[in-house]
């Protein structure tokens, strides 16, 4: 079968490689066998094809190579001892190793069977970030955030993870403000979600603009998936005793806060990763995947595909992940 793979780290449309490898093995008792169509290209795993998420300077390989991607869509081929899952059975799994196979071995605790009413490309998209979302929610609820009081602010907020979250903040009452690095972003996701304050930073000035939008209400918490200055910023517009809530790096730098901010305005800065979502208690999971189902199934427009390509074409996925203006999810295909 093919398999996407990486022998070093690097820049992932230098390094990427679609091989033949061996079948998997018949799946093991608990296990199920996928044979994967679709699978999104996440930011999160060009960080890890980029050794990003390596400490200390090790970059090292297994020999053989990195095989890749931890989410997926397909068609169970073959369920193993215990496992009551039908071959043909429409199947999205999260975390699987491989998922840029042809074929994968799963766990079948972590495989969710897709209804019907979902398309293959939501469910393609079911896990990664409507469980983000979920982490996300939890930590605003951590944040203090009183809905009909406070504001929210997410950076970035024309990304699939934002849209969501702001679905999921609107139905929790609780007031959100997007902020986006382009006049043309702001136009994109006004239009997409009427009645949403949509703030653009490509202009002078944009802190005020935003400190006028949140009138006089709290900022209790900034959901940041971008770090460097814009995030440093956020801190400032905080109000006191506010989280940062990072989740991500796209700026690649570092968020700079005064020392005085944590002891005199009571800030807080943490972060979610839906890396750990698979070591959460057993009901937790299932709270979270009935709201990616729930998204799924209610708010279809914000899974959109930016652009098919086959498996044999990963290095070119992987670079169209990074294109500015990007519109949806970059999936990676196979028959
Ligand atoms: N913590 C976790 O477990 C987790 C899970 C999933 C995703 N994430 C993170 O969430 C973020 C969004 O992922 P996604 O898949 O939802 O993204 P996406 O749909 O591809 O959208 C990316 C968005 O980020 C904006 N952007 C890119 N670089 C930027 C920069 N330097 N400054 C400001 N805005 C920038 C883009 O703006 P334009 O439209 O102007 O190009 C676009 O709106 C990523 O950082 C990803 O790593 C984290």
């Amino acid at each position: 079968m093919r398999s996407v793979l990486y022998r070093r780290h690097g820049d992932p449309a230098e390094v990427l490689e679609t091989v033949d490898v061996e079948d998997p093995a018949r799946p093991a008792p608990g296990e199920v066998l996928v044979r994967v169509t679709q699978r999104p290209v996440h930011y999160g795993d060009l960080l890890g094809i980029a050794g990003r998420y390596r400490s200390g300077g090790d970059l090292s390989v297994p020999e053989g190579g990195n095989r890749v991607g931890f989410e997926g869509f397909g068609l169970i081929e073959e369920a193993g001892e215990g496992v009551d899952l039908a071959p043909g059975t429409r199947v999205a799994f999260f975390p699987g190793r491989a998922a840029w196979s042809e074929h994968a071995l799963v766990s079948a605790d972590f495989v969710t069977a897709i209804p019907d009413t979902i398309s293959d490309e939501i469910a393609a998209q079911l896990h990664v970030n409507p469980l983000t979302t979920a982490l996300l929610r939890r930590a605003v609820i951590r944040a203090g955030v009183q809905p009909g009081n406070d504001v929210v602010v997410l950076t970035a907020a024309g990304s699939a993870v934002a849209k969501l979250v702001i679905a999921t903040l609107g139905r929790m009452g609780i007031d959100a403000i997007g902020v986006v690095r382009s006049d043309s972003g702001a136009a994109e996701l006004s239009a997409l979600v009427p009645g949403l304050p949509v703030i653009s930073t490509q202009s002078e000035g944009w802190q005020e603009r935003l400190t006028a939008v949140a009138a006089n209400r709290p900022i209790k918490a900034v959901l940041d998936p971008v770090g460097g200055d814009l995030a440093s910023q956020m801190v400032t517009l905080l109000a006191s005793g506010g989280s940062l809530i990072s989740y991500g790096d796209l700026s690649g730098e570092p968020i700079a806060v005064p020392a005085l901010f944590f002891s005199t305005r009571n800030i807080t800065i943490f972060g979610v990763t839906v890396g750990s979502w698979a070591s959460l208690p057993k009901a937790q999971r299932i709270e979270d995947l009935e709201l990616a189902l729930q998204l799924a199934a209610d708010h279809p427009s914000l899974f959109p595909v930016a652009a098919r390509y086959d498996l044999a074409d990963a290095r070119q996925a992987a670079a169209h992940v990074e294109r500015p203006g990007k519109a949806g999810v970059v999936l990676l295909t196979s028959p």
